[in-house]
């Protein structure tokens, strides 16, 4: 029996929070509760600051809780590739920035006593193929970290390894029990959390920022800082200069003692993999089956293949406990955004390139002298100014404008030829009814859900993911619950239900 959800939100207990049911004056506002509006909002006030914290859904429910949980700044194989790119200065500050984040996290769980299996192991990345990674490894040594290119039978998969390059001392946990502890934490500090509260827009006046919510209570505050995975509707013209990309989880216990280390493939496909503790000795964490999110007819064959891999190098009839899929962002020249928006007071975070733990980690640090008016030792590395300035934007946002109905074009071609009568229990998809194309779903309890395939971010079709059951947006990266909901923005509305 499968469970369809992350392992790590299934096994974590954490406290609820009130919806915002009255309008909330504040030195600085937070959207969103995943790990970097989560840690930002605490290092803020500790510094004193008076902070309320918006969470459109429930804390660190969505991609921070769907993590593998590694914290490491061993991320894939990039070290060799930013030096090429960013040169020396750059390549140091982001390998500097990553490493000093393991550390801070470590930090910051011994000093609230956060119960969540953390452990220190080593962080392998490997190639079973012809990749080179000897240079990676005598570049990342050269930036200071802990690397050094090891025997391929330090690995401690059943696989034949052409190159293994070793991260010492890095860390592992449990990322939901992480951010559970960050949420209590800030909280006994003083700070205010509102659960089921989504910005729907954000308005500065001079100096200050007003956000309005779902359900319609405003906060006034001196500064934003929006941490909602991408920058929530056209702000910053983000959604045009980032990718959104999807990778999938499975839980499973082998027939042997898992491997204890934290390892990470530079083969296609990717396969990343770390100890699963609450399954015991044998029970490992597999992630993998990259694709672009809303790209994938059939993201079932993605677990599919997740567990074949696990079955074939141990030899067994690997069965998933748990299956989960989560989104993030990537950027052209591979280092996250993290600063003031053009044209806007308000700060951002994104494109954290799967990597948010400890790029989060350095993010927070970056908002929080932000709004502190400190200096910061990454913040140039992570400028959020780079995508241009306020005009170059306005040009960005208005091509993208564009998108949409372009996009949906094509969308009428992909119909289904059979009406709502057709859809199976469990099963989803665009179907047409009485001439129109209607977005439908069928629950397990035999409920039908239909909704208007047209995403509410711009315009873009949608696509089924039958996997996760959900609509998924390959423009930018929204997703959306069968009854319409969002899950993930730049979208901030529901879709529309068909009025026929
Ligand atoms: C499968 C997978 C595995 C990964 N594993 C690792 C790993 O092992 N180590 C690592 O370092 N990184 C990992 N990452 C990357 C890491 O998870 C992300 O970079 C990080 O979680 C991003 O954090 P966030 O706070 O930006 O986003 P989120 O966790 O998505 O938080 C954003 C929050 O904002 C809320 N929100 C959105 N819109 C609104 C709104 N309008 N109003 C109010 N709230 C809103 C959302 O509900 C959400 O809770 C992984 C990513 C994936 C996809
Ligand atoms: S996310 Fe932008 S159009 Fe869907």
């Amino acid at each position: 029996m499968t469970t369809h959800g992350s392992v790590w939100l299934a096994t974590a207990r954490m406290s609820r929070y009130d919806v915002l049911a009255t309008d909330q004056q504040a030195d600085v506002l937070v959207v969103g509760g995943g790990v970097i509006g989560l840690t930002t909002a605490l290092q803020l006030q500790l510094e004193g600051a008076d902070v309320v914290l918006v969470e459109a859904g429930r804390i660190g429910a969505r991609t921070s809780g769907n993590t593998t949980g590694k914290v490491t700044s061993q991320h894939g194989a990039i070290y060799a590739g930013l030096l090429d790119r960013h040169g020396i200065d750059t390549a140091r500050q982001y390998a500097t920035a990553n490493q000093a984040a393991v550390e801070e996290v470590a930090e910051l769980v011994g000093r609230f006593g956060i119960d969540c299996e953390l452990v220190r192991s080593p962080a392998f990345v490997y190639s079973t193929e012809s990749a080179d990674l000897s240079r990676e490894a005598e570049v990342a040594a050269q930036l200071g970290l802990p690397a050094h290119n090891v025997d391929p039978t330090e690995l401690g998969l059943p696989l034949t390894a052409t190159e293994v390059v070793r991260f010492d001392n890095q860390v592992q946990l449990h990322p939901s029990r992480y951010l559970g502890g960050l949420a209590a934490a800030f909280s006994r500090a003083g700070g205010r959390i509102f659960e089921r509260t989504r910005v729907t827009e954000l308005n500065t006046e001079g100096d200050r920022v007003e956000a309005r919510t779902e359900p319609g209570s405003t906060v006034r505050a001196n500064h934003a800082i929006v941490a909602t995975l991408l920058p929530i509707g056209l702000l910053g013209g983000y959604f045009a200069r980032t990718r959104p990309n999807q990778s999938h989880g499975i839980a499973v216990r082998l027939p042997v003692q898992a491997p204890s280390g934290m390892a990470i493939s530079v083969d296609d496909p990717v396969r990343s993999t770390r100890p699963w503790p609450g399954g015991g000795p044998n029970g490992l964490i597999v992630v993998g089956g990259d694709h672009e999110t809303g790209d994938q007819d059939d993201t079932d064959a993605v677990y599919r293949g997740l567990i074949d891999w696990v079955s074939s190098l141990w030899n067994t009839q690997a069965q998933a406990e748990y299956r989960w899929s989560a989104q993030d962002y990537s950027t052209p020249d591979q280092l996250p955004y993290v600063g003031k928006a053009p044209g806007s007071s308000i700060l951002i975070a994104t494109g954290m390139h799967k990597w948010g733990l400890t790029n989060g980690m350095v993010a927070a640090g970056i908002l929080r002298d932000l709004v502190l008016g400190r200096e910061n030792p990454w913040s140039s590395a992570y400028d959020a100014g780079r995508i241009g300035g306020a005009r170059a934007v306005a040009e960005l946002v208005k091509d993208n404008l564009k998108v949409g109905k372009e996009f949906a074009g094509g969308h009428l071609r992909r119909l289904l030829d059979s009406g709502l009568d057709h859809v199976e229990v469990g099963q989803g998809g665009l179907y047409d009814a009485d001439g129109h194309t209607v977005g439908a779903y069928r629950d397990p309890d035999g409920r039908l859900h239909t909704v208007v395939p047209v995403c509410t971010h711009l315009g873009c079709p949608l696509r089924w993911n039958q996997g996760d059951a959900t609509w998924d947006c390959n423009c930018h990266g929204s997703r959306f619950a069968p009854d319409g909901s969002v899950l993930d923005g730049p979208a901030v509305s529901p879709l529309k239900t068909p009025d026929h």
